[in-house]
């Protein structure tokens, strides 16, 4: 008998080779190099007989914003750029135990309650288990279809048959096709089996949400691939010591990217929060130093959030740089610019920021919230609590505008803050209409007569 043909491929990254290697050169991860079989048969049919399509002029095509499936929680289909859209396939990656299988769970049962017909395929755990589950969170309808099943050849032929409205997967590291030898959750296992459901949802219309595992260092165990060829990407984030989670949108063929929505754990499933700006300023000290608000904006959605930060000086050895929810290599920029523009040695002194509630900020009109933290705590000296700041901060010290200043400055206000430190050129025109006082500043150089009043 002919040796079927195999290949090595990283089990990170996906990338191909023809022997084993200890370090990938693609990723550059060690010892991720498995020998699997590769694929000789093409798929059923081959793919020229799946779509057999015309060109259509586009204006013929019918396809409208209002056809979007309303998931009936607000925060989810925010998320997905305004509900989900037929045909698309959803990767949602997340934590085991962080409540992926209960989030998808809620949103069929509320799909299946509007009458659509839902089919959850599980492969982890028993349906006496997800009815366990089900009875927690007030699943009951029966429109809703529980499928326990691992082979890919069975998921795809029920779908053929009950022809679902929606279909969920948990998890796509579990599904196995026969027409490949690997151990399923390897890259040739999960490339097939996403490849084969996907064509299946584009073809179909049905949507699709697969949910995947993720690896130590958090992205989605698999290959990189599979974040390509779905259409949008969710991550469910949040520590199991905190009841909140937030769920991100990393890519959205329909929609922002960056979207969040937050919910919290409870003992009833998870409940969306409507107004995080509120949960994550709850716990504020106020009157400390190295405390601040700043106005962020996490998506198309204004959020206040809280920066801390403690600067203590180093005696020793080389001063730290440890940064939770922000850039390390913007603080360390950030902290450079400091120190030349206003004169303050951060230099032999440990560095450590925090963004209160788990938040990750990425975007630069932050910057002037940091250096604020920074010199709030440096200096030993707290911010006026009713103070919010915001800007993006230059090499040269300068303060930059940021783009959507008016949404920021009217979130502050409906949260009750007061003053808003802001860049020089956002200050004439944002936030008419609230009781703000915009105080703008053109260099960071005047930051600290106006930060502690
Ligand atoms: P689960 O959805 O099984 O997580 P994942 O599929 O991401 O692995 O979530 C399990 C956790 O959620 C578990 O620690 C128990 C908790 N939980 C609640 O606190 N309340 C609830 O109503 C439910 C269903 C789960
Ligand atoms: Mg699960």
């Amino acid at each position: 008998m002919k040796k079927p043909k195999t290949t090595f491929f990283c089990q990170n990254c996906g990338h191909q080779s023809a022997k084993w290697l200890g370090r990938c050169p693609s990723c550059g991860e060690w010892n991720q190099c498995v020998e699997e079989e590769e694929r000789v048969t093409p798929i059923e049919g081959s793919l020229d007989a799946w779509f057999n399509e015309e060109p259509l002029p586009i204006d013929t095509i019918t396809a409208d914003e209002k056809d979007r499936l309303r998931t009936g929680i607000a925060e989810i289909d925010r998320v997905l750029g305004g509900g989900i859209v037929g045909g698309s396939a959803t990767l949602i990656g997340g934590d085991p135990g962080i409540g992926k299988s209960t989030l998808l769970l809620q949103v069929m049962q509320n799909l299946a309650e509007g009458g659509l017909v839902a089919l959850y395929v599980s492969g982890e755990e028993s349906a006496r288990q997800i009815k366990l589950r089900g009875g927690r969170i007030g699943a009951s309808s029966n429109n809703l279809m529980i499928l326990v099943e691992v082979s890919l050849e069975n998921i795809l032929r029920h779908i053929e048959l009950m022809h679902p409205g929606i279909v969920v997967i948990d998890s796509i590291q579990t599904v196995y096709s026969s027409a490949i030898t690997s151990a399923p959750g390897s890259i040739s296992q999960i490339k097939e089996a996403s490849g084969r459901l996907i064509l299946t949802a584009k073809k179909t219309g049905i949507p699709l949400f697969l949910i995947g595992h993720v690896t130590k260092e958090g992205s989605i165990a698999g290959p990189r691939v599979l974040e390509h060829m779905v259409d949008t990407v969710l991550y469910f984030e949040g520590d199991s010591g905190h009841a909140f989670r937030i769920i991100r949108n990393v890519k959205n063929r329909y929609g922002p990217t960056n979207e969040i929505g937050v919910f919290e754990m409870r003992e009833r499933g998870l409940i969306e929060i409507s107004n995080p700006s509120a949960l994550f300023l709850s716990e504020r000290p106020k009157g400390a130093a190295g405390s601040v608000v700043v106005p962020s904006m996490e998506g198309t959605r204004p959020l206040l959030v809280e920066i801390q930060s403690l600067v203590s000086e180093n005696t020793f050895g080389i001063p730290r740089r440890t940064t939770i929810g922000v850039d390390h290599n913007r603080v360390s920029l950030l902290a450079a610019v400091m120190e030349k523009v206003c004169g303050l040695h951060l230099g032999n002194h440990d560095i450590f920021i925090n963004v209160a509630g788990g938040v990750k900020l990425d975007e630069p009109a932050v910057d002037l919230g940091i250096i604020s933290s920074l010199m709030s705590s440096f200096l030993n000296r707290s911010i006026d609590a009713g103070t919010v700041v915001c800007g993006e901060v230059g090499l040269t010290g300068e303060v930059r505008t940021v783009g959507r200043m008016d949404e920021r400055i009217k979130e502050a206000a409906r949260m009750g803050f007061s003053r808003c430190i802001l860049p020089g050129a956002s200050s004439n025109g944002a936030g008419t209409g609230t009781q703000m006082t915009r105080v703008a500043i053109g260099t960071i150089k005047d930051l600290s007569e106006h930060l502690f009043v």
